[in-house]
């Protein structure tokens, strides 16, 4: 043991709070305090703390069958494949344990595709903000500074793009492009929506040369812009999608989720995982789909939706010097602040509302998808209070 260096390896800056309790929109500490979450553990507990049907799924899950491995037919995962099948443009999925996994497949089933094709595509596009996890594939994909320095040599095949220029995207779109990558919401970045007249262009570009198009929707999917994803809203599919967070509601769940055209490369031996989709993860990911997916669930986000951007909207208009603007779809909101936006979350925090930041100065807010309209109109008087405090 080395003196001084801390027992977990220091790669996060971690603010002084611990919970020991999750009741629906609520973390609480060992004490008693009680804080408002908007932070959905990241965009991951859809369905809040401790729904009670997904305790109960996990609890019989626990007593009957933890493990078993891929060697052999795990009808849970069966389950869970079939509903996103049943509910997407997907022919079939392969289960994970996080968006970065979800990642590493996704790019690996592009090239495959490509090889078995006979064609040589060796360039996967992407765009500047992004963010595909923290692999070494994930990263090099992303190409940011930040997440590369020191990591190299990084994995080739990427090119990354200024988000928003078509005359870029044009130009690089030709028939050396295997595929386009792409979060049709940007989280990390800073909540930067894709318009939905773009991810139609972006689809007709992709047709045009044939490169196929990888949605990531591990942050924006799941329910979070109001739709079960968020390219629905455009009118159009992708080949590939990327899903994790949500999908276990808190539990370890990625998926990748394909058209059988784009996956036909990824025949027996091709990839795999030990843990992916393993009955645990994939009973709560089926209890999840079930609720997210049930009829007027989605209309409620949309509903409460509606109602916390008005009341942001007025917020915002109220305190010009700390807010520039609201960002977002659905429950997948951000401010993008005037003052440093770190500075709003300790502010938000003291007042026991629980935030997050994203890139390009903007504070994220990512309530559980069943947070009520009394709860909303709690966290916009904490968020007034917060920003009345910030000098
Ligand atoms: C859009 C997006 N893709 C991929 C990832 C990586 O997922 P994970 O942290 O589960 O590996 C994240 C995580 O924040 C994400 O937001």
């Amino acid at each position: 043991m080395t003196a001084q260096f801390p027992a977990v390896l220091p790669t996060y800056n971690r603010t002084a709070l611990a919970f020991s309790r999750g009741e629906g929109t609520w973390l609480i500490e060992e004490n008693g305090a009680r804080y408002l979450d908007l932070t959905s553990g990241i965009a991951v507990n859809a369905l809040g703390h401790a729904h009670p049907a997904l305790v109960q799924t996990l609890t019989e899950q626990a007593q009957a069958l933890w493990h078993v491995s891929n060697l052999y037919n795990i009808p849970a995962q069966a389950k869970l494949a079939e509903a996103l099948v049943e509910h997407t443009f997907a022919d079939t999925a392969f289960f994970t344990n996080s968006g970065t996994e979800a990642a590493e497949l996704a790019i690996k089933m592009v090239r495959k595709y490509w090889y078995e094709k006979g064609e040589d595509r060796p360039t996967i596009l992407t765009f500047e903000g992004a963010f595909h996890g923290r692999s070494t594939g994930a990263i090099a994909a992303a190409g940011s500074e930040k997440m590369t320095k020191g990591f190299g040599p990084l994995m080739p095949g990427f090119k990354v793009l200024p988000w928003g220029d078509h005359d870029a995207l044009r130009d690089a779109l030709d028939t050396s492009v295997a595929a386009v990558m792409i979060e049709p919401v940007q989280g990390e970045g800073g909540i930067r929506s894709l318009p939905d007249q773009d991810l139609k262009a972006l689809r007709d570009l992709c047709d045009q040369t044939g490169a196929l198009l990888l949605l990531d929707e591990v942050q924006c999917g799941m329910g979070r812009t109001g739709r079960l994803f968020a390219h629905e809203w455009a009118g159009i599919a992708p080949d590939i999608m990327m899903v994790a967070k949500g999908i276990g509601g808190g539990f370890p769940l990625g998926a990748v989720l394909a058209t059988a055209n784009a996956a036909s490369g990824m025949t027996a031996g091709t990839h795999g995982s030990t843990y992916g989709g393993n009955p645990l993860a994939c009973a709560v990911g089926a209890k999840v789909m079930e609720i997210i997916t049930a009829p007027g669930f989605l209309d409620g986000v949309r509903r409460k939706a509606g109602f916390f951007r008005q009341r942001l909207e007025s917020l915002v208009a109220s305190h010009p010097d700390v807010f520039e603007e609201v960002r977002g779809t659905g429950l997948m909101l951000g401010l993008k602040c005037r003052v440093p936006n770190l500075d709003l979350v300790k502010a938000a925090q003291a007042t026991h509302l629980l935030t997050v930041p994203a890139a390009d100065n903007v504070v994220r807010l990512l309530p559980p998808l069943t947070i009520t309209e009394d709860e909303i109109t709690e966290a916009v008087s904490r968020l007034d209070r917060a920003a009345a405090a910030l000098p």
